[in-house]
């Protein structure tokens, strides 16, 4: 009779302890870091336009990202309170210029000060190159250039999203890979990690995709 009844318990303990077990969501065990832009990585973007009277400004953007690719099209995440704002609103374009790690420090200085207050291509001593596709200027020292013409703006918040068309890309021929298309090793583009860590470099090759999944294909 008492070994019955030690046996029920016994029985009683694993259903309990199962089903607590059962209740606990998946991945509990993180720790949440709330709602935050914490989306790593962050790619680190230039992104020039003309301001009323015509100067070129350049700023730097991480809100950013291809958002289409018939039509192409890149988005690029702005306050209001930036330069750059309102003069992609009233040129409708601007040119995504994508900086490697020789342009960190002006990557980093065009992403503090504002072009209201001073000439960032004067104080870094980069060129502005009118483009003649869309009504915005491009880095010439930039090895990677996206021209774009303004089709969508989307209020989101404390930022606006402008999504432009890319017309054209246009690269140094040397970093060009085997393929025709920028190879990263060649351009060494860098990306940005939000909460203090600072712009980062790519690292080493990976993988070809095709190559990777080949592990759970077989
Ligand atoms: C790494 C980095 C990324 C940034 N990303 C954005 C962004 O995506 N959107 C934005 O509005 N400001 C961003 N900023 C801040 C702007 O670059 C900054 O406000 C700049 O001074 C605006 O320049 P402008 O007033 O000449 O347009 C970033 C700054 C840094 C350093």
């Amino acid at each position: 009779m008492k070994v019955k009844r030690i046996a029920s318990l016994v029985i009683l303990t694993v259903i309990t302890a199962s089903l607590v077990l059962a209740a606990v969501p998946a991945g509990a065990e993180k720790k949440s870091l709330g709602a935050r832009t914490i989306a790593p990585p962050s790619p680190v973007w230039l992104i020039c336009s003309y301001d009323s009277a015509g100067n070129p400004n350049m700023m730097t953007a991480s809100w950013v990202g291809v958002v289409c690719s018939k039509p192409p099209c890149v988005a690029v995440s702005l306050r209001e309170a930036t330069y750059t704002f309102g003069n992609i609103k009233e040129h409708e374009a601007y040119t995504v210029n994508i900086p490697s790690e020789k342009l960190a420090a002006v990557s980093a200085y065009a992403g503090i000060v504002s072009g209201r207050d001073t000439d960032k291509f004067a104080d870094t001593g980069l060129t502005a190159v009118k483009s003649d596709l869309v009504d915005a200027p491009y880095i010439e020292e930039c090895e990677l250039v996206i021209e774009c013409r303004l089709i969508k703006t989307v209020e989101l918040g404390l930022h606006t999203m402008f999504i432009g068309e890319i017309i054209d890309v246009k690269a140094d021929e040397e970093i060009l890979g085997e393929n025709g298309s920028p190879d990263p090793e060649m351009h060494q583009p860098f990306i940005w990690s939000v909460g203090g860590y600072g712009f980062y470099g790519l690292g080493e090759h990976i993988g070809r995709v095709g190559e990777l999944a080949k592990k759970y294909m077989e």
